[in-house]
């Protein structure tokens, strides 16, 4: 039976331990050091007979597992979208794991699906929605896709007469897919989950920055879904999708919006002329655990017409209590049983409001605008038009990248990755955390321009 008399103790210690975590991030190696890395190896062991003590659980995952992690909350960590965690969103998550509610049924779980439902109704109002859409709290922005783009395969195919949540895809009338040269792979994997095929998509031409270069939109015809992008992963380019909007419509053709983190931009005033127009199409995905810094897992999908979300997931048993006169979370995701994610984000919403979040949307461009500048000064080439928070800089070809890159890492000021950018090496830097200061921009500037200066000498 395991011990239940020291579980405040237990709980505060996860508590000092996480906060202090926190508190030395900023000081700490981005990266890890090589031994702590070594170190992870003492995980790996039989599992024994009869266990330890819970308080020794909690010291050896921190005593080994701290050290060894990347400091991805770290305000100087620019690999890959990650973002940081805002305080209030860890000690919402926090207290939410110790509630730990399942809140699939909003019968059981009132405080949990209403605070869910709110925070639903403000990001509906700060990004620009249609108010009517419903919003499905799943784990990612990969999730988020998969779940709007089941709501379009619903309405694609009733649209044409074939039950497809019944009756699957086997025999049905095709119907076309069309995505870019420069969707993300995740849409690619979501196509395949819904039987669609990651291959049978027709792709838009794509200009220098990834945007879908409207001139060349392939003509649509027959029942079609869309798929278009706020955000490209690399440039941080964002199609144009009231254009794209404005030719689907009249075909009757779905649009689907992959805004992963770039559907934040509709949150700020300053940065809201990159999504004009999204509110036209028919669904979205965002994550929260990049721009709005709520901690992993996070991401939301939106559908302006929740009828159709409903069909694709909801489910009926004797047991479930599924009715009710409020919305139930269950309804619009692929889970039955999951932990209250929404309410993180609620956490951060209620604590920032409207002005602040467009403060943490604008301060990321800033920040990211002030990296390109550094750069271009030290005499290095910028790829990419700085229009959000992504930065692609090139210090010479693949191989003196992938040793500059390397060389940063290891440095531990900050962390970059690399990646290929039609057909140029680069390194990216993207900018998400709420912490990141102009000061550690430019503690991160000194120390990237310092090791790339060498390498080239
Ligand atoms: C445009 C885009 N779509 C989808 C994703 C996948 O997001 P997640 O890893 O949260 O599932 C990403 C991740 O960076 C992204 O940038």
């Amino acid at each position: 039976m395991p011990d239940k008399s020291n579980t405040r103790q237990l709980l505060l210690d996860a508590a000092q331990r996480g906060a202090n975590y926190r508190e030395n991030i900023a000081a700490r190696s981005v990266a890890p050091a090589a031994d702590a890395l070594l170190a992870v190896e003492q995980f790996i062991e039989p599992l024994s007979a009869d266990g330890c003590a819970d308080s020794d659980v909690l010291a050896m995952l921190d005593d080994i597992g701290s050290p060894a992690t990347m400091a991805m909350a770290s305000p100087r960590y620019f690999g890959f979208v990650i973002g940081g965690a805002l305080p209030v969103a860890l000690a919402s998550n926090w207290l939410c794991a110790a509630w730990d509610q399942n809140v699939g049924m909003h019968e059981v779980t009132r405080a949990t699906s209403t605070l869910e439902r709110v925070a639903m109704d403000w990001l509906l109002e700060i990004l620009g929605l249609p108010q009517e859409s419903a919003a499905a709290f799943v784990t990612g922005a990969t999730v988020a896709n998969f779940t709007a783009l089941a709501a379009a395969r619903n309405r694609v195919f009733s649209s044409i007469g074939w039950n497809v949540e019944a009756d699957g895809l086997i025999g049905a009338p095709p119907i076309t897919i069309i995505v870019s040269e420069e969707t993300h792979p995740t849409v690619f994997k979501s196509l395949g989950m819904l039987g669609f095929g990651r291959n049978r998509v027709v792709k838009a031409a794509v200009d220098g920055q990834g945007r879908i270069d409207i001139a060349r939109f392939p003509s649509i015809s027959g029942p079609t879904i869309i798929c278009a992008q706020a955000g490209n992963v690399n440039t941080g380019a964002f199609d144009p999708i009231a254009e794209i909007c404005a030719l689907a419509k009249p075909q009757g053709a779905w649009v689907h919006v992959d805004g992963a983190f770039g559907l934040w931009a509709a949150a700020s005033p300053n940065r809201a002329h990159l999504c004009a127009g999204i509110e036209a199409a028919d669904s979205w995905a965002t994550d929260a655990h990049k721009l709005l810094n709520v901690p992993y897992d996070c991401g939301i999908a939106f559908v302006r017409h929740a009828a159709y979300l409903k069909l694709a997931m909801s489910i009926e048993a004797e047991y479930l209590i599924t009715e009710t006169e409020f919305r139930n979370p269950s309804d619009y995701t692929p889970e039955l049983s999951r932990r209250a994610r929404g309410v993180d984000v609620w956490a951060v919403l209620k604590s920032l409001g409207k002005n602040g979040v467009a403060e943490l949307v604008d301060r990321s461009f800033d920040n990211a605008t002030r990296f390109a500048a550094g750069l271009q000064k030290a005499g290095y080439e910028i790829l990419n038009e700085v229009v959000f928070n992504q930065v692609l800089v090139t210090f010479g070809d693949d191989d003196v990248n992938r040793r500059v890159i390397d060389l940063i890492q290891e440095d531990g000021t900050c962390w970059c990755g690399i990646t290929v950018w039609q057909e140029k090496s680069a390194m990216r830097i993207s900018v998400c955390n709420w912490e990141t200061s102009e000061e550690d921009v430019d503690r991160s500037l000194d120390a990237i321009i310092r090791i790339a200066n060498q390498e080239r000498a």
